[in-house]
């Protein structure tokens, strides 16, 4: 990314200059502009890899901006990053319509998050679905449990946090399938208005992975990208199912890993994405009656054809210390336990309510270290069970 040529945009000087700085120091040659107008003068005149800008402006309104740089054949496809001093839902989603590919909050995570961006965009040209055209599928992890509450939506997402954590280049996507309701934007704090219903309402043809890459969202701290879940049951009925198959396959023909928050459902939607997983991540709460539901899910699913090898079961204790052991549940259940993720008390949902990981929030608490360990060992696992399927 050295010496590529970023316009600046913003119309606070010392936030200028404080980027232009920040920018300089690694290595890209910088153009600065201190309103809208000079910024398109700058950019069609001088040219330039990207546009970062504050999106809040005084002389032009941020979608004409927007739409004026994409209208334009010299600017058309120059990558936009919006840095913005506006943390408000409306701005964000009016930016992402007009056209921009990024949209960061000003914040104590924001050059991170612009250094992560930036490397995308200038390192790693994703490549088109149809380069990926024999290449393996991205391998299919899912998350189940046979009861509501047993922490399946908080696990998957901080289970795919730690995935994308420990292997950076990896591109890592979590879908929230869960019907009628999701709950992971709600644990990431994702307030936008793309999800699994508005995707499935779209023309096939529109809904490539390069649409997924560039439009789903990636919360911040969260490192995935996200396909967020129904917004609310009446959607969530509505949703068209049929398309939900293919969205996943798109998917796989993009992402190395597509995470899937099931919940408690089996049904004619779900089932054919479990037979398909490479690894299926069964979560039990050490309750009696989830315990021996989880069971009656367990066999199921072997009736379903499903291999033992398959099901990771994970003991996620939400309820303290009462309940089944380990032993026990694995007596009732009739599999082994892989691991048993500790009781955090109110931390847990503390940290779902602040959208922060576990690892973010406790880095130094034990339950970091047993997710970030699950992260690992799920991967292993799942590459070894592609590996011996294929072989
Ligand atoms: N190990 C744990 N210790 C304490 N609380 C937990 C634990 N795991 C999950 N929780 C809490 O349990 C509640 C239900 O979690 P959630 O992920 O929504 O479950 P599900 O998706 O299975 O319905 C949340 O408030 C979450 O914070
Ligand atoms: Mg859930």
């Amino acid at each position: 990314m050295v010496g590529k040529k970023i316009l600046i945009l913003d119309e606070n000087t010392a936030s200028r200059s404080f980027l232009s700085n920040t920018l300089r120091e690694k290595q890209f040659s910088v153009i600065e502009a201190s309103s809208g107008k000079d910024a398109l003068i700058a950019a069609w005149r001088d040219g330039t890899d990207l546009v970062l800008f504050d999106p809040v402006l005084t002389d032009l309104k941020e979608e004409e901006f927007i739409a004026k740089l994409r209208n334009n054949p010299r600017t058309k496809k120059v990558p936009l990053v919006a840095l913005s001093s506006d943390p408000g839902p409306t701005r964000r989603e009016v930016c992402i319509n007009a056209g921009v590919d990024e949209y960061i909050v000003k914040s104590s995570q924001a050059l991170s998050s612009l250094e992560e961006i930036l490397t995308r965009i200038f390192n790693t040209q994703m490549p088109t679905e149809r380069e990926r055209v024999g290449q393996e599928p991205g391998l299919l992890i899912v998350f189940l449990s046979a009861k509501g509450g047993t922490g399946t939506s908080s696990l998957c997402a901080n289970i795919a946090m730690n995935i994308k954590q420990g292997q950076p280049d990896a591109r890592v996507v979590v879908a929230d399938l869960v019907l009628p309701i999701g709950s992971i934007s709600q644990i990431v704090g994702y307030e936008g208005n793309l999800n699994i219903v508005t995707v499935a309402d779209l023309p096939g043809g529109q809904t490539s992975g390069d649409y997924f890459y560039k439009n789903l969202p990636r919360p911040e701290l969260w490192q995935f990208q996200l396909l967020a879940g129904s917004p609310d049951p009446q959607r969530g009925n509505a949703i068209n199912g049929d398309r939900l198959g293919r969205i996943i396959e798109t998917l796989r023909s993009t992402y190395d890993f597509v995470i899937l928050d099931l919940g408690r459902s089996l049904s004619r939607i779900s089932l054919p994405l479990i037979q398909q997983a490479d690894l299926i991540s069964l979560i039990v709460s050490t309750d009696y009656s989830t315990v021996k539901l989880t069971k009656t899910v367990y066999n199921y699913l072997q009736s379903q054809g499903i291999e033992n090898q398959k099901i990771y079961t994970i003991l996620n204790r939400t309820i303290g210390l009462e309940g089944a052991t380990k032993a026990e549940a694995e007596t009732i259940i009739g599999l082994p336990i892989k691991t048993t993720m500790p009781y955090l008390s109110g931390n847990f949902s503390l940290a779902n309510n602040l959208n922060q990981p576990i690892a973010t929030k406790y880095p130094m608490d034990s339950a970091s270290i047993t997710l970030k360990n699950l992260a690992v060992d799920m991967v292993k696992s799942s590459r070894l069970i592609r590996a011996s399927s294929t072989a």
